[in-house]
């Protein structure tokens, strides 16, 4: 992720390959927004990127004014929610036949092929990051010797825990990474997760904890929409940095 700033405000963007690229964090200091800051860093990135297709996650307030930009193509919604989950609700069982083990190094060949199912790049440098930060755990779900899911979660600053990304391969391992990683987070803490819109699991998990939803996002592409199996996908809550 390369950044391009300026005193006043920043824009990232993310040449994922020749044809695909990622952005976010467009972002001008409140001082001096309406005076032509973030447009020159919109141009700043479109200009780096060239003619890529690029997927960028829009706050509310900005999906109309991104579409008249070109970003109409809206390609999902994300839910990022949060909440304190009710002890008591939180499941414990076991999906027949499938292995849920805390992540080791010698996971991590399986573990970026299978990421790579899910994102449109392989992805070990951004994965190896991501579980090895402090304050970060990783469960990883496998039926015999194949990976079939995994999740992550991490502690934030002030008793916070981020869950993303969860991927699993059905609803059931989906289900169960989801309540073993909020198990491992210490009463009163407080969840934050993205779900996408439309996933039965991740809806019916917010609803039963009552977490509230903070804010909706949609991704949006300018040149077409990309095809990622989000039926895979039970909790993502950087989407900033976007799904690939
Ligand atoms: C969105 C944001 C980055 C824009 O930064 P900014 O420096 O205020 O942007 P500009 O001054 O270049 O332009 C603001 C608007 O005025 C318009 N504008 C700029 N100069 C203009 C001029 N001389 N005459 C007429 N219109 C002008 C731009 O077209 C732009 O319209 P848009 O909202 O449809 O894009 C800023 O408002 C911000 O940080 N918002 C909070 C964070 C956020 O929402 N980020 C986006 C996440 S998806």
């Amino acid at each position: 992720m390369d950044l391009l700033f300026v005193s006043a405000g920043c824009v990232a963007g993310c040449a994922v390959s020749d044809s695909l690229a990622s952005g976010g964090f467009y972002l001008v200091d409140p001082s001096c927004r309406g005076r032509g800051v973030g447009t020159e860093l919109w141009q700043a990135r479109l200009l780096y990127l060239a003619d890529r297709n690029l997927g960028i996650t829009a706050v509310p307030s900005r999906i109309e004014p991104n579409s008249r930009k070109g970003f109409a193509q809206v390609s999902f919604y994300v839910a990022e929610y949060e909440g304190v989950p009710i002890r008591e609700k939180i499941t414990t069982s076991d999906v027949p036949g499938v292995d849920v083990e805390t992540f080791r190094a010698s996971d991590m060949g399986n573990l970026t092929a299978y990421d790579a199912k899910i994102h449109t790049v392989p992805r070990e440098r951004v994965i190896s990051v991501w579980v090895s930060q402090a304050g970060a755990t990783t469960l990883v779900a496998r039926r015999g010797p194949h990976v079939v899911g995994y999740g992550c979660l991490l502690q934030l600053p002030g008793d916070r825990y981020s869950l993303s990304p969860v991927y699993a391969d059905d609803p059931e391992t989906g289900d169960m990474l989801l309540n073993k990683l909020l198990v491992l987070t210490p009463s009163q803490s407080v969840i934050n997760l993205g779900i996408i819109e439309n996933n039965a699991i991740g809806q019916q998990l917010v609803s039963t904890h009552q977490f509230h939803c903070s804010i909706r996002l949609a991704r949006l592409y300018n040149k077409h929409d990309v095809s990622l199996p989000l039926q895979k996908v039970y909790a993502f809550s950087c989407p900033g940095v976007g799904l690939l």
